[in-house]
């Protein structure tokens, strides 16, 4: 196995843009190419954030306050963290996540309507200074992204309504806007092929390895 340096990506973008397909191919070229990588879901990946993911996306939880939710995301957060991702990165490995911070921002910031100053906030308690050096936003429209999603029973949290998911949207792009040198938007319309081609050539730039 050759590591090379450490380093986090995630990816982000309302359900159904094309995230995890995005992931999982990057995830698959990078153990190609012999690199030590981790590849984990958001909310999960350690025990105790896949049952505190198992209470949230639970469907008869509509009662469930937007500050609950918000405080259960990260919590589910710092324990992948603190298991997970702090090792990983301190040996020197990649860690992929499909979702991270920038979703409870998007959803529960934009798309709730939670103050953006709670939640930054908290996150400086959950997660401390552990940022992604990249951030893949797989940037689709919402009426294509319903459409990648029909044939699936929808959970609580895509069972919201349209308006909530074009906030969530403009949400992660006011993000992105913040901050263009961490992010890199993708235009999810585009085919799974050319989408891997380019997270591959910024990847393959950023551990300066051949693309
Ligand atoms: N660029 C693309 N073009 C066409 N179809 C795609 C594209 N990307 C993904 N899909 C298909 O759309 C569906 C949803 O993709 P995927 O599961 O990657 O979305 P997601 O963003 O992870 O969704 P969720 O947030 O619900 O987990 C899958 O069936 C996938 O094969
Ligand atoms: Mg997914």
């Amino acid at each position: 196995m050759k590591n090379i340096k450490p380093l986090f990506i995630s990816f982000e973008g309302i359900d159904g843009s094309g995230k995890s397909t995005q992931c999982q191919m990057l995830y698959h070229e990078l153990l190609d190419r012999d690199l030590v990588v981790h590849l984990f879901r958001e909310p999960g990946g350690t025990k105790i954030s896949e049952k505190i993911r198992d209470i949230l996306l639970d469907k008869n939880h509509s009662e469930m306050s937007a500050v609950t939710e918000m405080l259960l995301y990260f919590s589910s957060r710092n324990q992948l963290i603190v298991e997970k991702i702090i090792p990983a990165l301190t040996r020197g490995e990649i860690v992929l996540l499909d979702r991270f911070v920038d979703s409870t921002i998007a959803y529960q910031g934009y798309g709730r309507d939670l103050s953006l100053n709670d939640i930054n906030k908290v996150a400086e308690v959950a997660i401390g200074n552990v940022h992604p050096d990249l951030t893949v936003l797989v940037d689709t429209p919402l009426e294509t992204a319903e459409n990648r999603m029909d044939k699936r029973e929808l959970d609580r949290l895509e069972a919201e309504n349209a308006e909530f998911k074009q906030r969530t949207r403009q949400g992660y792009l006011e993000l992105a806007r913040q901050e263009p040198d961490r992010f890199l938007v993708l235009d999810g319309r585009e085919s799974i092929e050319t989408l891997k081609q380019t997270v591959i050539k910024k990847v393959t730039q950023i551990l300066e390895i051949e693309a």
